[in-house]
């Protein structure tokens, strides 16, 4: 065993054995049947249908078709050895407008999906929301309207009473910092909007929706219900002599914005002051911040890479390189002359670099920062491009870079635990290759491989390679 090497590619570590060892996907990532059994239209229908969206027009329409195939899914699973699975909800398939009774055929779905993984033994943690948003409410005025919060604990108190007591960890919401800034700034995520008022109306209104969903959450389930909403923090690294502020500014608008309320009860000063210009934040109102702030059981995290900062000079061209499509809006509203600068490489298929010393910093500063609160790993993974070899006893992707990627981050994870943070879990992304968003099919992330015209599953040497982890508790040689 190594320890201390900066490349992270210790082998022989081993995980503690409560430590939940699974992987990810989402509702609209993987289902497919986008009109079957009364699923109502989201915002990524509208979004992926809309020309210019998504790359090669992709849509969600068939994606993996897990909706029929989840048998087989779990089925592989167990192969795998995961330990636990963590699926959204999609709450067009629960309410196809986003209001009125339950559908009963949306809840039935995910009752067979939650009792075959725990007939299986494994693990489900369910996310009410991976920005599956029903088009009805999005023609409301979606997040930038308060309704849309009120109607999400609605629909989480529908969910809560079907799946109760069966779910392992209930997660609110993932990244909403995507949903607002990338939903409703830059434009890149449905519904496209570029308007920096109301991507801070829908920060927080995502953030009330949170912690009105739990107040619903925690009448109607029984027993002893772990709460939780996975965010993607950011890692900020300054560059040069203006770094600090525009780090306090990035900081600010990704992180502090989220942890502030939801743990601390207040939004940060400095944040409503940066973003003066853009909105008065008026639609805060008496109560929200004690609604917002709910006891978390364990708080997710979702980490890829870092980002590298520093502020304009308003002279020379502006750099941009944040590792997100570029719409033509801002994600940062506010903090418009912020430079995202060139990171070191190597990159992921997606142009993210690959800094395992990231997610190491990121645990124990939120450790620090937080020390009563537990943490899991709810996502992290990369994509590249695979390649499918037939061999004697059949088809194999030998998926070096993502195995290497996996290997340095659970090293990382291993270290921030030797180092003092309470980690319960990991989560792969993802299991499945499977729609990714803005790009369409053209990125693949999963452990398993899906071939879209047949759906056939090849597990890739990565999960296999898991699969080792997991029966030994040990990152493998
Ligand atoms: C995260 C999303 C997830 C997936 C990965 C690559 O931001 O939560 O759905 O797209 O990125």
């Amino acid at each position: 065993m190594t320890t201390g090497t900066t490349d992270y590619r210790d082998s022989g570590l081993e995980f503690p054995a409560d430590f939940l060892f699974g992987s990810a996907t989402a509702s609209y990532q993987i289902e497919g049947a986008a009109t079957e059994d009364g699923r109502g239209p989201s915002i990524w229908d509208t979004f992926s249908h809309t020309p210019g969206k998504v790359w090669n027009g992709d849509t969600g329409d068939v994606a993996d078709d897990h909706y029929h195939r989840f048998e087989e899914d779990l089925d592989l699973m167990v192969e795998l050895g995961l330990e636990a699975y963590r699926f959204s909800i999609a709450w067009p398939r629960i309410q196809p407008t986003g209001r009125g009774p339950a559908n009963e055929a949306g809840l039935a779905f995910y009752g067979r999906l939650v009792d075959g993984l725990i007939a299986r033994g494994i693990r489900p943690i369910a996310t009410l929301y991976h920005w599956d948003l029903p088009q009805a409410l999005e023609d409301e005025g979606g997040w930038a309207n308060r309704a849309t919060a009120e109607a999400f604990a609605d629909y989480a108190r529908i969910v809560g009473e079907r799946l109760g007591d069966r779910i392992t960890v209930w997660t609110t919401l993932n990244e909403p910092w995507c949903s607002a800034y990338l939903g409703y700034g830059s434009g890149a995520h449905a519904p496209g909007l570029m308007d920096g008022a109301k991507a801070l109306a829908a920060v927080h209104h995502l953030n009330l929706a949170h912690g009105l969903a739990i107040q619903a959450l925690r009448e109607v389930v029984p027993g002893d219900p772990q709460f939780s909403i996975t965010l993607n923090l950011h890692v900020i690294r300054p560059s040069g002599p203006t770094g600090a502020e525009a780090a306090r500014r990035i900081d600010g608008l990704a992180n502090r914005v989220f942890l502030g309320p939801l743990l601390d009860g207040e939004y940060p000063a400095d944040v409503v002051a940066d973003t003066a210009e853009v909105t008065d934040w008026s639609f805060v109102h008496p109560g929200d911040l004690e609604a917002i702030r709910q006891p978390l059981a364990v708080l997710g995290v979702n980490y890829y890479s870092t980002v590298t900062v520093r502020m304009w000079d308003g002279a020379s061209p502006k750099v941009n390189a944040d590792g997100h499509k570029d719409m033509g809006g801002t994600a940062w509203p506010g903090s418009e002359s912020v430079e995202f600068l060139e990171q070191p490489g190597p990159y992921t298929e997606m142009g993210w670099n690959i800094d395992p010393s990231g997610l190491e910093d990121l645990l124990v500063a939120l450790h620090q920062a937080y020390p009563a609160l537990p943490l899991m790993v709810t996502e992290n993974g990369a994509a590249f491009d695979d390649v499918v070899v037939e061999e004697a006893d059949g088809p194999r992707v030998h998926d070096v870079e993502r195995l290497d990627y996996l290997r340095r981050h659970f090293t990382a994870a291993h270290r921030a635990i030797a180092r003092g943070v309470d980690l319960r879990g990991y989560q792969v992304w993802s299991f499945l290759d499977n729609f990714e968003w803005g790009y369409g099919y053209s990125k693949r992330f999963g452990i398993v491989r899906v071939d879209y015209d047949t759906q056939e599953r090849i597990p890739k040497d990565s999960a296999r390679w898991y699969a080792e982890l997991i029966r030994t508790r040990r990152i493998p040689a």
